[in-house]
């Protein structure tokens, strides 16, 4: 009997899907794509990769059609106020945080344009493509203004005279830039999340989700960690162990033909600074090496 396969829902064209396949990449997927195709066959795992349009992927995946998907926090809450407003069940599941698809969802104003904050928005008409999430933003504020949903293009709509102004997501802010138009509200702070459906999977795709989770966590820990290695005088041991960041128990070993030196090896799990190295140095630290972790496995 064939294996079953995990189906796995991904941005198809947009921010988020080259940071989407290379995570993939760096837990161990290997995928044949063949062009314009809008499936991706893995492998070495019972895993597919579905390309699709981001706003689908809550569907596909309460749906059952997907397992999993990648998507970003803004598309997901606006689904759940969607949901809520129709009286629907929220049926999929966040599974993990992830450290890419950072970006917001912002209310610009034309350049030039003075904005006088949210009270200012009364009688307004505001373009977006996320209704439920600015709705919810101008009533927690008690202000009353005309939302226009649009399916994209959002960012052309005070020129062509249909908006004001825009709510829209911004991420290295060059959409708006090139459009003249001007940053001034956060509505939401998004990143991309890993949510799967509710239903029980069968063992075998199931121990693959967890395996595909417990890869996704060594990723995202090794993106900041180090190895540090050092040689220390064993007096200044305490010092030295309190300057190394996030890292809990180094390893001290015994350094031949001088006694009162060890050399001191550790995972540090947060940046590492110069300044780091500078006060370790201060601290009697010599022969530091600071080398990137490639895989970690708690
Ligand atoms: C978003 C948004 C803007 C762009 C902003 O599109 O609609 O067009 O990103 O990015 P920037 O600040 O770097 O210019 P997204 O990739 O989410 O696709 P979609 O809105 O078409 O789904
Ligand atoms: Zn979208």
């Amino acid at each position: 009997m064939d294996e079953p396969r995990l189906k796995l829902a991904i941005q198809k064209s947009g921010r988020l899907t080259d940071p989407s396949l290379e995570m993939l990449a760096r837990c161990g997927l290997k995928i044949s794509r063949g062009k314009d195709q809008l499936m991706a066959y893995g492998e070495n795992m019972p895993l597919d990769v579905l390309f699709v349009r981001d706003d689908d992927i809550p569907d596909l995946v309460q749906e059952d059609v997907c397992d999993l998907g990648l998507v970003g926090l803004n598309v997901l809450e606006e689904k759940r106020l969607e949901l809520a407003a129709r009286g629907h069940p929220v049926r999929f599941e966040p599974l993990r945080t992830l450290d890419f698809g950072r970006c917001r969802l912002s209310l610009a104003v034309p350049q030039g344009q003075a904005f006088a904050g949210p009270a200012g928005l009364a009688g307004k008409r505001i373009a977006t493509t996320y209704p439920y999430l600015l709705e919810n933003y101008l009533r927690e504020r008690g202000v009353t203004a005309e939302i226009v949903t649009l399916s994209g293009a959002v960012e052309i709509a005070p020129r062509l005279g249909r908006a004001d102004l825009i709510c829209d997501l911004v991420s290295t802010g060059s959409t708006l830039q090139a459009n003249h138009l001007r940053e001034v509200e956060t509505v939401l702070e998004s990143h991309a999340v890993l949510i799967r459906t509710p239903l029980t999977l069968p063992p075998l795709k199931s121990e693959w989700v967890e395996r595909l989770v417990m890869r996704l966590d060594g990723v995202q820990q090794v993106r900041e960690s180090k190895y540090i290695m050092l040689h220390a005088p064993r007096a200044a041991l305490d010092e030295i162990r309190r300057l190394l960041p996030g890292s809990e128990f180094p390893t001290i070993i015994p350094l031949e033909g001088s006694p009162d030196k060890v050399a001191v090896h550790a995972v540090c799990r947060e940046t590492v600074f110069w300044e780091t190295l500078e006060r370790l140095k201060k601290a009697g630290a010599s022969a530091v090496l600071v080398l990137p972790v490639e895989k970690m496995l708690a």
